[in-house]
């Protein structure tokens, strides 16, 4: 039995575990629920958001798209370390994916923002991003009889900051992934996990993971220090990292993030907020360390790993999938 670590209260015996509908009720417990639907959405908004999100018309120099770093075929994100920004920076962070996103009560790896249309009125001003603004984006869209005919059929004025946004939003909030063998479980489908699945679900609970990755989207909802347990060794990182220098930053604060949720972070690789682990395998072998000070047997790693991937959903009825010829750069 395992002692210590954050969730040692949540799961005092794992002798009951055996059982489904305990693992089951667990979830509940845990505060861990399955992906929800998209609520109401009208589908004419979502499809002019859509648009707008694969068109790079909204960037200054019309180069960029959102689906550049968001790309919908590879899990909502791009296989870079960090973004490549409109100036050919580096971006601070890697690019969080952009899937199930409307069930994040913070943005931004810092947690920064509070609403989507906020972060994306930020991203598309943002000389390093979008590098847009709005008399240029207006008049750019107004001049489009295409944009112009849609934006008065569905709002019934031409496009405006408010529209643009609306739409943006809407498109984003419909980007759900239900249907994961995960959230089947959860809603009575024993046979949905395969027992080394069921395995590392036991894991993840009875290890304290749930502490802190939990509710529909596994994570998203706290904000966490990195390094709860002291900085990651440098030789368990895949890549150099600047973790380390911002875990030592003086006042402290450098070192909390928004806990990511881990829904389909089997296609989102690489992993944390400067992308310095290139497998799932080296993030949760980190994840033992820093956060819950223990060395996790290797047995483990994989136990949990194979229990991350099956909370891969579908997105148009289609598994995530990410490209594997990619290397990460
Ligand atoms: C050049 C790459 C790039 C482009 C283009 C880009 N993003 Fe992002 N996006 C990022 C990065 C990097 C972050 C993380 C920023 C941070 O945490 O401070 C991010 C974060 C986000 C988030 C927060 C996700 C979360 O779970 O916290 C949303 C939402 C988002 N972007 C939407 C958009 C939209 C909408 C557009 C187009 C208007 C867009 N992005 C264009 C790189 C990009
Ligand atoms: C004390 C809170 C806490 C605990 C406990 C915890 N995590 Fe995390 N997890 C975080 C934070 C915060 C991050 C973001 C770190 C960063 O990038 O700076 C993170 C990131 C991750 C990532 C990378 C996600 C991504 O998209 O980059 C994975 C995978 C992960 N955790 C899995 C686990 C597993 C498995 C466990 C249990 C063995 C665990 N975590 C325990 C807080 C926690």
């Amino acid at each position: 039995m395992l002692t210590g670590g954050l969730g040692g209260a949540i799961v005092a015996c794992s002798v009951a575990w055996a059982a489904d509908g305990i693992l089951q009720k667990s979830a509940s417990q845990a505060a861990l629920s399955a992906l929800p639907p998209p609520a109401n959405l009208s589908p004419a908004k979502v499809a002019l958001g859509e648009r707008l999100f694969h068109d790079p018309v909204l960037s200054g120099r019309e180069k960029l798209s959102c689906s550049a770093c968001h790309d919908l075929n590879t899990g909502g994100t791009v296989r870079l370390r960090r973004t490549i920004g409109y100036d050919g920076q580096i971006h601070a962070f890697n690019a969080p994916t952009i899937f199930n996103v409307g069930n994040n009560y913070r943005l931004g790896w810092r947690g920064r923002f509070t609403s989507l249309a906020v972060q994306n009125e930020a991203v598309l001003k943002d000389p390093g991003l979008m590098a847009a603004n709005w008399t240029m984006l207006l008049s750019r869209l107004t001049d489009d009889p295409g944009y112009l005919a849609v934006f008065r059929q569905i709002y019934g004025v031409p496009p405006s900051r408010e529209t643009v946004l609306d739409a943006l939003v809407t498109f984003q909030m419909s980007l759900a992934t239900p249907n994961a063998p995960f959230d089947r479980f959860l809603m009575g489908d024993k046979g949905a996990l395969t027992p080394v699945e069921k395995e590392g679900y036991r894991l993840f609970v009875e290890y304290g993971c749930v502490s802190c990755h939990q509710g529909a989207n596994i994570g998203g909802n706290m904000f966490q220090i990195f390094g709860v347990f002291g900085p990651p060794d440098a030789e368990e990182l895949s890549m150099p990292s600047d973790l380390d220098r911002r875990l030592q930053a003086p006042d402290g604060e450098e070192s909390v993030f928004r806990v990511p949720s881990l829904r389909n972070v089997e296609v989102t690789a690489p992993y944390f907020h400067d992308g310095s682990a290139a497998t799932l395998r080296d993030a949760i072998a980190i994840m033992g360390r820093s956060q819950l000070g223990r060395k996790l047997p290797q047995s483990d790693i994989a136990n949990l790993e194979a229990f991350l991937k099956s909370l891969t959903g579908e997105y148009n009825g289609k598994r995530l999938s990410a490209v594997v010829t990619e290397t990460v750069r």
